[in-house]
């Protein structure tokens, strides 16, 4: 069975290019960045050579770059970081977030108010899961005086594919002396972000959703901003973020972000079109069917849809079975099929909060794929309908 992969969101595969980089650093450069003979030396030019791409295409100094392990860690240094320097120069820690976040932003930022007694505050969003500026304002009223406040807002949604008005939300965090992070790791290789006309404190990518390694990203962290990081030990990326670095991952990282950016203006143009196609054709063909998230202001390659009376995990599992793979975009278990708290957050009733389908495309998707979606769905949703009505 030719199987098509329409799970981008979730991870691409690695570039042979990116490979191709990265392949000397495993076997053939292989010292440790932190030592003083010729093979760290070696491996740290490879690193600072990387961290110079990266700013370079963020349009941020190459300091303000903070290598890591991938988008969770990134969201985690960011939030975790923040909230232990404001313990540790006893001030009170504020985190205004969206009810629409990963759960890297969302659990990080719930066990912070739980163990460390940082205030949470929620600011809601609209029917297309994005922030209304004149919301957050109001959100921000009232922050406690000598306090430190973090807004942490996604850029664009995993679930739905839309995107924040980062300006205008960074903007107002600033009017209010707060700080403003972004959760950037869907939009990363997928936009030309620009951290300075995004007007952001702080930033994560993860390299694998841009066709790049896996296990590796970045943080960028505004000069003078203090972090206290969680991961203590040796003084590697300026004690922001201690442990070997992964020279592969961070030469890949520069590699595929260098690719994505050359690339960029014809990707989205071919994956735009892509997506209209297979969107437009869903909801023509198969009844009582919606699209999520902003139908032009989101991911070019990102096509997401509700079904009414349908289970995404049965869905997934249908599709799967013709050859396609698709996600639902939340952490649903087979079983045990649970509402999406992200179309809850959108407004959708329960008839649809457990139908959510993503589809999302990259590199390899062909026409060809998408005439094979659009035949294959009306098929599996008739069949669920039909089994579902009869149980
Ligand atoms: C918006 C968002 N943030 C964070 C993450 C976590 O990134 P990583 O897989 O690199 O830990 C993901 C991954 O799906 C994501 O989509």
């Amino acid at each position: 069975m030719r199987r098509i992969y329409l799970d981008h969101s979730a991870t691409t595969p690695l570039d042979p290019r990116v490979l191709d980089a990265m392949a000397p650093y495993f076997s053939e450069i292989y010292g440790n960045s932190m030592a003083v003979h010729h093979f760290g030396r070696e491996a740290e030019h490879a690193l600072e050579t990387a961290r110079e791409t990266v700013a370079r295409l963020f349009n941020c100094a190459p300091g303000e770059i903070v290598f890591t392990s991938g988008g969770t860690e990134s969201d985690n240094i960011a939030l975790r970081g923040l909230a232990q320097h404001a313990r540790l120069t006893d001030r009170p820690f504020t985190i205004v977030t969206s009810p629409v976040e990963h759960e890297a932003i969302s659990a990080t930022a719930r066990q912070l108010r739980d163990v460390l007694g940082a205030a949470l505050r929620i600011v809601p969003v609209d029917h297309f899961g994005r922030v209304d500026p004149d919301d957050l304002r109001a959100t921000l009223q009232n922050l406690p005086a000598n306090g430190i406040a973090l807004v942490t807002l996604i850029d664009t949604n995993n679930e739905v594919g839309s995107r924040n008005p980062i300006p205008a939300l960074a903007a107002i965090a600033h009017e209010h002396g707060a700080l403003f992070h972004t959760d950037a790791v869907q939009a990363a290789g997928q936009f030309a972000l620009d951290v300075q006309q995004l007007g952001v404190d702080m930033l994560s990518i993860s390299s694998h959703k841009f066709y790049g390694p896996k296990g590796a990203g970045a943080l960028f962290v505004r000069q003078g901003i203090d972090l206290v990081t969680s991961q203590t030990g040796a003084s590697h990326e300026d004690h922001r973020r201690a442990g070997t670095h992964n020279v592969p991952g961070i030469v890949g990282t520069a590699r595929a972000l260098e690719l994505a950016r050359a690339e960029l203006p014809e990707t989205t143009r071919r994956l735009t079109a892509l997506r209209n196609r297979l969107i437009e054709g869903a909801l023509e063909r198969v009844t009582d069917t919606q699209l999520t998230g902003h139908p032009t202001d989101r991911l070019p390659g990102h096509a997401s849809l509700v079904f009414k009376n349908v289970e995404s995990n049965l869905l997934l599992m249908h599709l799967d079975q013709r050859g396609i793979a698709a996600s639902s975009g939340s952490a649903c278990k087979v079983g045990d099929p649970q509402p999406s708290p992200i179309l809850e957050a959108l407004g959708y009733g329960p008839e649809w909060t457990r139908g959510g389908l993503r589809l999302t495309l990259g590199h390899s998707t062909t026409d060809e794929d998408i005439d094979a979606v659009l035949a294959a769905l009306p098929d599996a949703i008739a069949q669920i309908r039909r089994i579902t009505a009869h149980a």
